[in-house]
């Protein structure tokens, strides 16, 4: 049923996130069924309709949890109180949108994470909007978002920043092609949380406009 609409309604109108999005369910899919699944994200929808340009997030997971026999729950906050009463507008009873800088409120959601015993199969970060001529304060906030929530990582989260695509230093040859001066590196609202992912050694999972990680801990 969720993949049913996904291909014929979500698909068709994620541009450049069609083929990760795909990924991220195809990973949730090898979750055991058997567990009600966890999904934590920041920065929910807000825009109804605006797939292409904001991704429509919050929407997909909820139909991807009212799919779920085990069922789940899915956190999503915002710091835009209109932003949160548009989601909720949209969203069932598996998805819990709550108001607040999500730096704080993942605090909040840690606690009852605590209290039900419960980890995170899915961390989708996507708050803070970007400045792509600075990029430093976006990208410290969703480092920021990881450090609240990071008891709650297990070696299986999968950890999923967008925009968040590479960035390479290109030269120009004599025939005019670009040439590469080192390996691409993630930018965007990822950074910093990409490079904290290679210090402590996270596999990358994908990366296209949004990259993911897993085995942060
Ligand atoms: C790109 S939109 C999210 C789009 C959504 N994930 C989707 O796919 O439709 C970014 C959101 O982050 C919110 N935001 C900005 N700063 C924030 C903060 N400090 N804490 C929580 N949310 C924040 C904005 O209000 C905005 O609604």
């Amino acid at each position: 049923m969720f993949w049913f609409w996904f291909n014929g309604e979500a698909a068709p109108k994620l541009a450049l996130r069609e083929v990760s999005f795909r990924k991220i369910f195809n990973y949730l899919d090898t979750v055991d069924a058997s567990q009600p699944l966890v999904i934590v994200e920041t920065g929910c929808l807000r825009t109804p309709d605006n797939w292409a340009g904001d991704g429509q997030s919050t929407l997909m997971f909820d139909r991807y949890l009212q799919d779920r026999s085990a069922g789940g729950i899915c956190y999503a906050m915002d710091i835009d109180p209109v932003a949160t009463a548009a989601c909720r507008s949209l969203v069932g009873p598996r998805t819990e949108v709550l108001t607040g800088d999500s730096v704080i409120v993942l605090r909040d959601v840690a606690e009852r994470l605590r209290a039900s015993r419960q980890k995170i199969s899915l961390l989708y970060l996507d708050s803070f909007d970007l400045d792509w001529n600075n990029v430093t304060p976006s990208a410290v906030h969703h480092l920021k978002e990881l450090v609240s929530i990071y008891e709650f990582v297990t070696p299986q989260t999968l950890v999923v920043v967008d925009d968040a695509p590479v960035h390479a230093v290109c030269s120009t040859n004599a025939e005019g092609s670009l040439v590469l001066l080192g390996e691409p590196v993630v930018n965007g609202k990822g950074k910093f949380v990409a490079e904290y992912a290679a210090q402590v050694g996270a596999k990358r999972f994908f990366s296209h406009y949004q990259c993911a990680w897993i085995g942060f801990r």
